[in-house]
């Protein structure tokens, strides 16, 4: 039962076998529609290699709950999880190779949740600073019990399914280190039962906002959305934050750190047309406009087929629904099987199990007599 194994091999996990196929897991909370931020950070590699993996995309609602809780919110799921699918359809995701599912719809991930929570610290949890910043931008005076267990959450999510891979954004790095870190501390304290997932980077660190802010975010009113229309791209970008030393056309500018030139870097298809205004606008040559256009012009060459994919998949009226309902059928059967071989390791069935054998058994046959009354 509690054979001591200190090397950590899926294959080498009992009784359920690990996956034949090496699994990608990743996904986002239902809050909206996904935004170049999502596209640079996460959806990119996802695109790029969902087809080499058996890919699990999670709409975690229950992660939600952690900042936004009110009937208001949760009614907002239904929606928002139909556009982020869309969302992901139409930046290149191949819904034939596509696992979508809704964490509410698979509750064993909580029984998971729970199991793993024994394995973490809270001091360990309280080090990570995503989870005060995420308090913060709620609003909350005090950290909520349920989003300093985010990253837990999280790793029941990528554990649930065994995954070996998942490609996140910056701000989830640490999340996925907490997944890690619990993977190897289930698989030495009870049996390996978990392969030690990888965490994939995004190319670009983390896309800042139109308005200069570090991050792009729905809840900071500083995205640009993949289902922007050209229009709105374009007025997006005409107000977005330059370098604010940079008084006229004819000053001499700053490259590094502009967001300007980061979104010309990350969506601009002309290296050349970007290294030229780059030069000029070092050299005071080139006005903010003209920058400014040729990156809205750019983002809306990236966004036209994507938009166009968009609509395709959205005028297949069904498709949504019958990937998540297919997908989390599917995903649940492969979450009762990771809480049966947790429950296994653990030694956590014996106990009840032989409560059952012992209250089937028949009864003896010579009972001790109970003592006469006298
Ligand atoms: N934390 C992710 C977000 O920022 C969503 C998420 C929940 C996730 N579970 C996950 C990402 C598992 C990758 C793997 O929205």
């Amino acid at each position: 039962m509690s054979g001591q194994t200190p090397t950590i091999t899926p294959t080498a996990t009992k009784p359920g076998p690990g996956p034949v196929a090496p699994r990608m897991l990743t996904g986002d909370r239902p809050t909206g529609r996904l935004h170049l931020g999502h596209y640079v950070g996460s959806l990119a590699n996802r695109v790029r290699l969902h087809k080499r993996y058996e890919s699990f995309f999670i709409v975690a609602d229950l992660h939600m709950l952690t900042t936004k809780n009110s009937g208001q919110d949760i009614a907002t799921v239904y929606h928002n999880t139909a556009e982020m699918v869309l969302d992901s359809l139409a930046v290149g995701l191949d819904p034939a190779h596509s696992v979508f599912f809704l964490q509410s719809a698979v509750p064993e991930v909580a029984e998971i949740n729970l199991l793993l929570s024994s394995l973490v610290t809270v001091p360990r949890l309280e080090r990570i600073p995503s989870l005060k910043e995420m308090a913060r931008d709620a609003g909350k005076q005090e950290m909520p019990f349920a989003l300093l267990g985010y990253p837990v959450l999280q790793a029941a999510d990528i554990l649930a399914v065994k995954a070996t891979a998942v490609p996140v954004g910056h701000d989830n790095a640490p999340h996925v280190e907490v997944a890690r870190e619990v993977a190897r501390r289930f698989n030495r304290r009870y049996r390996p039962v978990f392969p030690v997932p990888a965490l994939i980077h995004g190319d670009v660190p983390s896309l800042p906002g139109t308005d200069g802010q570090a991050k792009m975010s729905k809840s900071l009113g500083n995205a640009i959305y993949l289902a922007d229309p050209p229009e709105e791209v374009r007025r997006k970008v005409m107000r977005m934050y330059t370098d604010p030393a940079r008084t006229g056309p004819g000053v001499p500018g700053t490259v590094e750190g502009n967001p300007v030139f980061a979104y010309h870097a990350a969506f601009n298809d002309r290296p050349a047309e970007v290294a030229d205004l780059a030069e000029r606008y070092r050299a005071g040559k080139v006005g903010d406009v003209e920058v400014k256009q040729k990156l809205a012009a750019a983002i809306n060459r990236f966004l036209a087929p994507v938009q166009e994919r968009r609509a395709a998949f959205e005028a297949d009226e069904r498709l949504v629904a019958e990937l998540i309902v297919t997908g989390t059928a599917r995903t649940r059967r492969e979450v009762q099987r990771t809480v049966a071989d947790m429950r296994d390791a653990m030694g956590l069935a014996a106990a009840f199990t032989e409560f059952q054998r012992q209250a089937r058994r028949a009864p003896a046959a010579a009972a001790p007599a109970a003592p006469a009354a006298m």
